[in-house]
């Protein structure tokens, strides 16, 4: 059997994630009906029809600052902002639906470890094994100065944070029970056996923790860790703990450079490289014609805002407001470093295809950019798909809403049926939890080769 796409929706508890300015289109609904229940369930029912593996829920903690020094570009615009919490959505969009899994962002850098650990137990549990977890490390200077901060933490201590966060985590869930610690035995009235509950007396360098953890063991204990850098830091972070990763590049063989990478990292941590599933970006505008399609081009062209763009380029650190002062003829470069995200910033500079003017990049905010987005009839879409599937070795994608509901509607309803047509879509969902789903060969918790393992194996050896 030919390789299958895995699509995940790529959304966000917000007005808008990354369709800047699309709030102003006429058949936009979601600014006005992100907040109300019935939207998420409605999403929720027809991704599940359009058999997508996950809803991958984006999340910050802050309002993007550093474009123009100011907070006012994004909030006037709508930039992720304004934005409620993505995890107290997934209860009710998981019961409506019986496959789609939920991919969840939470940061490592100001959330403590043993609350999330309990969160995501408890998404685990309700969604019967259908629950990932994004990690991030988050690149706003806004969202360090709401969790006390003067400055952000640095772009690479960050990584370390979060290295010691994962292994508390994996103590929290692989560790503190054991199996079968809830006995329910009435003759010697106890419901949980406490010598099969554990504290895990973690003491570290950034966290001191006690435990035992407070959820007993769900489905896949350890949610599906999900990881996105491009850094070295990043890369190296992902490959010792992420199961699905993303990688971003402007052209396939970007993608697969990066790729190859992380599958060597993970190698030298004694994991097997194929079990890892990476997924790129995909931006579709799809109808019945080509016409059609190039129509709703320009349309959305006429709505977008580059003020947005440029504002969410912050997150590279980098202010593009500054160039704007420059000649547009100057090589485009950066004179400083920033503890921001590496990966905007590497996309106009050493993942660029060639070398870039100050020109070229500021025309870049101004308009959709057409290189990134696929405008067609289904079967072009369809053919554009598996060039990047093909050609860039990933095994699925992260689908970008533009105007919502209605391309995702489109999309269902166009490309779907294209692609399963080819092979390359599933048409039955496969059974179990979302770890069984994606690597149907393995068990619904970590593989033995994945570094939370090892804490299970030391239960076993004390018994
Ligand atoms: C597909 C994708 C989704 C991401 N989602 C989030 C997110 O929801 N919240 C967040 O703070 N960062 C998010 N990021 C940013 C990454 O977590 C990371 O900060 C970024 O890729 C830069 O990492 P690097 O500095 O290691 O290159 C996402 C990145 C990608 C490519």
């Amino acid at each position: 059997m030919s390789k299958e796409i895995i699509l995940n929706a790529f959304e966000m508890n917000s007005s808008m994630h990354n369709s800047h300015g699309f709030w102003k289109h006429p058949e936009s609904k979601r600014h006005r009906r992100y907040k109300d229940l019935d939207y998420w369930i409605d999403l929720a029912k027809k991704l599940e029809k359009g058999k997508f593996d996950a809803v991958f829920f984006a999340d910050v903690l802050g309002i993007y600052d550093v474009y123009r020094k100011s907070k006012e570009p994004s909030i006037r615009d709508g930039l992720q902002v304004p934005l409620n919490d993505p995890a107290l959505l997934v209860s009710a969009m998981a019961s409506v639906t019986e496959h789609l899994s939920f991919a969840v962002t939470v940061s490592t850098t100001y959330e403590p470890p043993f609350g999330n650990a309990r969160r995501f137990s408890t998404l685990d549990h309700l969604t019967k094994g259908r629950i990932a977890w994004n990690v991030v490390t988050s690149y706003l200077p806004n969202a360090a100065r709401n969790f006390g901060l003067q400055n952000m933490i640095k772009h690479d201590e960050r990584y370390s944070i979060a290295d010691e966060y994962l292994d508390v985590s994996y103590k929290l869930w692989e560790q503190s029970w054991e199996d079968g610690a809830v006995v329910e035995d009435i003759e010697n009235e106890k419901l949980v056996d406490p010598e099969k509950v554990h504290e895990i007396n973690h003491e570290g360098h950034y966290f001191s923790v006690e435990g035992p953890h407070l959820s007993e063991p769900s489905l896949q204990r350890t949610p599906v860790i999900y990881q996105a850098g491009t850094s070295e830091r990043g890369r190296e972070f992902a490959s010792r703990h992420a199961e699905c990763i993303f990688v971003g590049g402007p052209t396939p063989e970007r993608i697969r450079y990066y790729i190859d990478d992380i599958r060597k990292r993970a190698e030298s941590h004694g994991r097997n490289p194929e079990k890892i599933k990476f997924f790129s970006f995909l931006s579709v505008i799809v109808a019945e014609t080509t016409e059609e399609a190039e129509k709703k081009f320009e349309e959305y062209n006429k709505v977008w805002s580059a003020d947005a763009a440029k504002a969410q380029y912050g997150a590279s650190g980098y202010d593009i407001a500054e160039y704007e002062e420059l000649d547009p003829d100057l090589p485009f470069e950066y004179t400083k470093k920033t503890e921001g995200g590496h990966y905007k910033a590497a996309a106009l500079t050493k993942d660029a295809p060639k070398k870039l003017t100050v020109g070229e990049v500021l025309n870049r905010f101004e308009s959709l950019d057409r290189n990134s987005i696929i405008v067609g009839n289904p079967s072009e879409v369809a053919d554009a798909i598996q060039f990047q599937f093909e050609e860039s070795g990933v095994d699925g994608f992260n689908l970008n809403h533009l105007v919502t509901p209605g391309d995702l509607e489109s999309f269902i309803d166009l490309v779907i049926p294209e692609l399963q047509k080819r092979g390359l879509y599933k048409t039955e969902y496969k059974n179990g939890t979302l770890r069984e789903k994606l690597f149907p060969e393995g068990k619904s918790t970590l593989p033995e080769d994945h570094p939370g393992s090892k804490y299970r194996r030391v239960i076993e050896k004390q018994q």
